[in-house]
């Protein structure tokens, strides 16, 4: 007989054994009616002199992912989640937990202070606190060391990757790997375990494994490099470092006391933030959460350039087939070469078995011919950008595709309408807007038109997460979201170093503030013949005082191509290392005089604000179009797309941070300066103000 304990935990006696069940879609997180049920389970095992052992079992996707993170922002309500683990930890009978898809935070430390743990196939554990900005604070950082060892542990909390069960197993932290049905193989366990004696082991009674404490110190520096800028991986070197030299009961204290320090630190509401903004932009606005994807089993791409190919090899990766059109068996030789070369990387460094790479690669058929796609659900154009030849693509997909085939483009600025309305179909016509690396980059800009069918934005949005990409819908505006905001940004660099700044000032500026690469090192990275081809393709629509800012036609003029030639806004030595270089100096020197600047010293501050607040203002404009449906997107496509810090929350997040008062004082200040076609503050910004408000609320 089932017993509910509390609204999503319900007890059942199977013999001598109690089946504790745990259903609290989507993923059981550790709500407090969860809390309340686990502590009310394990008073029933107590109290039950029939029942010799308990298993923990979850229903639905995923055995507990973690704490509820709802409940982060509201004062919590006992029992906390302690108080569960110190019950579980302190119970006279042997309690198994039986993990499937993922063990997660509070969920895994739930598992850790069960006696036993087994996994079924295919799952994974982990203490991904560290994301949020947190740590674990329910004894993951006490019990973990002591199961697998002081570096194991500190590399899943430090940096909250997942491993499998199968590894888990290994490194102690699963007594064992099942198949099949979960929940008898989890009583056929606990019959062994009550045959064996019924014996308890604590983890919290175990030693702390010997380790070298050097460890701590150099994963200290390695993480300081690898994650510049977030404060709780160091954090956690101390915290595990405390672990190993205080007694359980103390150092389980401090654990909970420094997790609660991060909780209200900047940086976790920051990250909270992208992880609910992450999942927000999945919702696609004005379409109903209930419209099915269609199913994508087949794809083709046409072009294989770059693009094509990088798409190409996204799809691969999944096991989906592609057909991949070219103009000539050059050209597709040529970019099968390429894609073998990608995986052929992957194998190299051990991340891809030879095998895996020959099975991918047999999924791909190039060819010349629209012939043999009738049969394909959707289609990729990753053409050269001119709106004729996508037209021509177009019209040669509407001959030969099943009318349920969607057609997506890769565009980056061309309109989408028009492109929409040249297709016979136009309700199939969506933009998948890939970044480039496309295998490597995680940014999804998926494009809507106002024709685009529910079900086929639904299937981007779908296939974008299957690709394990982050997905993110925005409707018409020229350069979308993310390129629209960029071109902002890019101006004002280039009007910066018109007034006296240097590429190496201006870099420095944003990377300390948390940028990966500043816009000048970027734009020698990607090569200035690239870029001075974007700007001329732009260069119609451009103020004069940026049609004459012509800095990077100047730089490959001088055969100053970026890294690739040794020098751009930098001279590059053998080893790629990028050094001032007084030519520059004079070369902008040159350019200031010509256009009649006299250079100025420009400070850091108006650096950063002229950069940002830019970027800020567009996408006020851009909100106010409709052409993003949140404020939460914008920080999504950035954090995801530009390398805009994950801990800041993205612009919009970190504009309503600095003040929505104080980003239009800056406005107005640099519309004075600069002009107030690039500065006066954008009407809803204007409006927020005006209303006491942010882009939050
Ligand atoms: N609390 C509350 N809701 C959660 C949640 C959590 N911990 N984790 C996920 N969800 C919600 C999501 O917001 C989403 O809601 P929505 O459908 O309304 O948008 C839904 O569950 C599904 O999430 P995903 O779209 O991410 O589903 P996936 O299947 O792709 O992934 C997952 C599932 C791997 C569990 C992923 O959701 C995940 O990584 N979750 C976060 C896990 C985590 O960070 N746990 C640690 C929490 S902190 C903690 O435990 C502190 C403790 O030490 C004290």
């Amino acid at each position: 007989m089932t017993e509910l304990l509390a609204r999503t935990v319900s007890v059942a006696k199977q013999g001598n054994i109690l089946v504790a069940t745990v259903d609290n879609p989507p993923v059981n997180a550790l709500s407090h009616s969860v809390r309340s049920g686990l502590i009310a389970a394990v008073k029933a095992l107590e109290s039950d002199a029939e029942a010799h052992a308990m298993v923990i079992v979850c229903d639905g996707r995923t055995f507990i992912a973690g704490a509820d993170i709802h409940e982060f922002k509201k004062p919590m309500v006992a029992p906390l989640l302690g108080e569960v683990i110190d019950t579980l930890d302190a119970a006279t009978k042997p309690i198994v937990a039986a993990i499937h898809g993922t063990a997660l935070g509070g969920g895994l430390e739930v598992a850790l202070a069960c006696s036993y743990r087994i996994a079924l196939e295919g799952s994974k554990v982990g203490l991904p606190e560290v994301k949020l900005g947190i740590l674990p604070g329910s004894g993951g950082t006490v019990r973990l060391p002591r199961l697998a060892g002081v570096e194991q542990a500190l590399a899943m909390i430090s940096e909250g990757g997942q491993i499998s069960a199968r590894d888990a197993q290994e490194k102690g932290i699963v007594d064992e790997v099942v198949s099949g049905d979960l929940k008898e193989a989890a009583i056929a366990f606990t019959g062994k375990v009550i045959a064996d004696g019924a014996r308890l082991r604590r983890t919290s009674d175990l030693p702390v494994p010997a380790f070298d404490a050097a460890v701590l110190e150099m994963s200290r520096a390695a993480l300081a490099k690898k994650y510049k800028g977030f404060k709780a991986p160091l954090v956690a070197v101390d915290l595990i470092k405390m672990v190993t030299e205080t007694p359980v009961a103390e150092a389980i204290a401090l654990e909970y006391k420094t997790c609660k320090e991060l909780l209200v630190s900047p940086q976790s509401k920051a990250l909270r933030h992208i992880f609910a903004a992450e999942r927000e932009a999945l919702k696609i606005d004005g379409v109903d959460a209930g419209v099915k994807p269609r199913d994508v089993k087949k794809v083709a791409i046409v072009g294989p350039g770059t693009m094509g190919r990088g798409i190409a090899s996204c799809f691969l990766n999944i096991g989906i087939p592609v057909t991949l059109i070219g103009l000539t068996d050059e050209g597709l030789a040529s970019a099968v070469r390429a894609i073998g070369k990608i995986y052929e990387g992957s194998v190299k460094r051990g991340s891809l078995s030879s095998e895996e790479m020959e099975r991918r690669m047999a999924l791909l058929t190039p060819t010349t011919s629209y012939d043999g796609i009738a049969d394909v659900d959707l289609v990729i154009e990753a053409v050269t950008e001119d709106m004729a030849v996508k037209k021509d693509v177009f019209a040669k997909l509407d001959a030969v595709l099943r009318n349920d085939a969607i057609v997506a483009t890769n565009t980056s600025f061309l309109d989408i309408e028009e492109l929409a309305g040249s297709s016979r179909n136009p309700a199939r016509v969506a933009g998948m807007h890939f970044f480039n690396p496309a295998n490597v980059m995680k940014l999804l800009e998926n494009v809507r038109a106002a024709s685009t069918a529910a079900d086929v934005l639904a299937t981007t949005t779908a296939l974008g997460k299957r690709l394990g990409k982050v997905p993110v819908m925005v409707g018409r505006s020229e350069g979308f979201v993310a390129n629209r905001m960029l071109s902002k940004r890019t101006r004002e660099a280039q009007f910066l170093l018109e007034d006296g700044a240097t590429p190496l000032q201006v870099d420095r500026v944003l990377t300390a503030f948390g940028f990966p690469i500043g816009p000048f090192a970027l734009a020698d990275l990607a090569g200035m013949d690239i870029m001075a081809a974007a700007r001329a393709a732009r260069v119609a629509r451009m103020s004069l005082r940026e049609q004459q800012c012509n800095i990077v036609d100047r730089l490959v003029a001088a055969g100053r191509l970026g890294q690739k030639s040794g020098a751009g806004y930098y001279v590059y030595d053998e080893n790629r290392k990028a050094s001032h270089d007084p030519a520059v100096d004079e070369l902008l020197e040159a350019h200031r005089k010509e256009r009649g600047f006299t250079a100025r010293t420009i400070s850091d501050e108006e650096i950063l604000e002229r950069c940002l607040f830019a970027m800020v203002n567009e996408a006020a404009k851009i909100l106010d179009e409709g052409a993003a449906a949140r404020p939460s997107d914008i920080d999504v496509i950035w954090t995801n797309g530009f390398g805009f810090p994950t801990y800041l929350g993205g612009p919009m997040f970190y504009a309503d941070q600095v003040g929505l008062p104080k980003v239009k004082a800056a406005l107005d200040k640099y519309a004075g300066l600069v002009g107030d076609q690039y500065f006066k503050p954008a009407a809803l910004i204007e409006r927020l103000v005006a209303e006491g408000k942010g882009f939050y609320g």
